[in-house]
C-alpha cells in the first residue's frame, strides 16, 4: 500500500460508488455482471476451499511472456510461500491479483464468486486484499500511533475521515496491534525514526488494521537484521489462520521457519510445489537456482 494509492483509492472508489448507485454502471460504462457482485459486504465465498484462484494466466510485456500459463490456488487461512529466481514473475503475479496489471488471458478469482479481473486496484483493496510492497511506506512525519489510526480511518465502514474518532473497540484493536507488531514501546515515536524492520512492521500493522482477508507480501524481510527477520517470522505465524497470506521471499531461512506449502515460480508459471524440503530436492528447482 502506498499513501497516494490509499488516498486516491478511497476518493475514486467513493466517486465510483456514488456514480454506480445512480446509474448501475461500471467505470468503463458496462453493466456490472451479477456474478462479480459481493452480495454480503465483507464476505468472500470460500465454500470451495479457495480464497484465491488463478487459472492459466498470461501476461506479455512487448511480446515477452512474463506470466505464461500460471495456475495456483490458496486456501482460506493459509500462509503460502512463493519462491523463484529473479524475473520469475512473482511481483507481476501480485500486480495481477491487485489489479495493477491486466492479464492478456486467464482467470483470477477471489473466493469462488468475485472475478478480480472485473475490478480495479482501489476496488480490489476494498474487497479485502492488502498488499505490502518491498519498500516500507509509512507516514514518516506521523507517530506510530497516528499511522495506525490513519489506517483505521481508511476502513470502508467509516464514512468520513473528518468525523472519525476511535471508539473503545477500535482503541483496543489499535493497542493489540501495537503488541502484535512489536511496537508497543514506540507508540509515540515518529515513524521516520524507526529502523527499517520496524517500519516494515508498522506498515504490516497498518494493513492489518483494515482486516484484509488476503495479504500479499513481497520480500517482507529484505534488508532486515537477523533478529528482525526472526521476529517477523513469529509475527507471520501468529497471523496464519486469521488471515490468508501470500509471502514472496528469497530468504530461505525465513521460508523454512514459516512455510507449509511452498510454490516455486519460474518463467511465469509454477515449476514445483510442496514442502520446502520437497521442492529443494526437486531436480528442476535445483537446475533453475544453480543453473543461472
Ligand atoms: N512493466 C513491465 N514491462 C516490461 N517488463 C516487465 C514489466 N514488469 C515486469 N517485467 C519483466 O517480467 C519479468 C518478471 O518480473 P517480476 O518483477 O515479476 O519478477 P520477480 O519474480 O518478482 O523477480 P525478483 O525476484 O527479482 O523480484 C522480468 O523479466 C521483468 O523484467
Ligand atoms: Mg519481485
Amino acid at each position: 500500500m502506498t499513501p497516494d494509492l490509499m488516498d486516491e483509492g478511497t476518493e475514486r472508489l467513493q466517486a465510483q460508488e456514488k456514480k454506480a448507485a445512480v446509474t448501475g454502471q461500471t467505470e468503463s460504462g458496462g453493466r456490472e455482471a451479477g456474478f462479480s457482485r459481493v452480495h454480503t459486504p465483507g464476505e468472500v465465498d470460500v465454500t470451495h476451499g479457495r480464497i484465491l484462484y488463478l487459472e492459466d494466466v498470461h501476461v506479455s510485456f512487448d511480446g515477452f511472456k512474463a506470466i505464461n500459463g500460471l495456475s495456483l490456488d490458496i486456501a482460506p487461512g493459509e500462509l503460502r510461500c512463493i519462491i523463484g529466481p529473479n524475473g520469475a514473475g512473482k511481483t507481476t503475479m501480485m500486480d495481477i491479483i491487485t489489479g495493477k496489471t491486466r492479464p492478456n488471458a486467464g482467470k483470477v478469482f477471489f473466493g469462488s464468486t468475485i472475478d478480480l479481473l472485473r475490478h480495479n486496484e482501489p476496488q480490489i483493496a476494498q474487497l479485502g486484499i492488502g498488499r505490502k510492497f518491498q519498500k516500507p511506506t509509512v507516514f514518516e512525519k506521523l507517530s506510530v500511533f497516528e499511522n495506525l489510526e490513519l489506517a483505521l480511518k481508511m476502513d470502508k465502514s467509516v464514512p468520513s475521515s473528518m468525523l472519525f474518532k476511535l471508539d473503545s473497540a477500535q482503541s483496543d484493536k489499535l493497542a493489540d496491534m501495537l503488541h502484535t507488531i512489536h511496537l508497543a514501546d514506540s507508540v509515540g515515536r515518529q515513524a521516520g525514526n524507526l529502523s527499517h524492520g520496524q517500519k516494515q512492521w508498522l506498515e504490516i500493522g497498518m494493513l492489518l488494521m483494515q482486516d484484509p482477508k488476503l495479504l500479499l507480501l513481497d520480500e517482507p524481510v529484505a534488508g532486515m537484521t537477523d533478529d528482525e527477520t526472526a521476529r517477523t517470522a513469529e509475527l507471520f505465524l501468529t497471523l496464519k489462520g486469521k488471515h490468508s497470506l501470500m509471502v514472496v521471499e528469497h530468504d530461505m531461512g525465513f521460508i523454512k521457519t514459516i512455510s507449509e506449502i511452498v510454490t516455486v515460480l519460474c518463467d511465469g508459471a509454477v515449476l514445483a510445489q510442496g514442502t520446502l524440503d520437497q521442492v529443494q530436492a526437486d531436480e528442476r528447482v535445483i537446475e533453475v537456482y544453480l543453473g543461472r
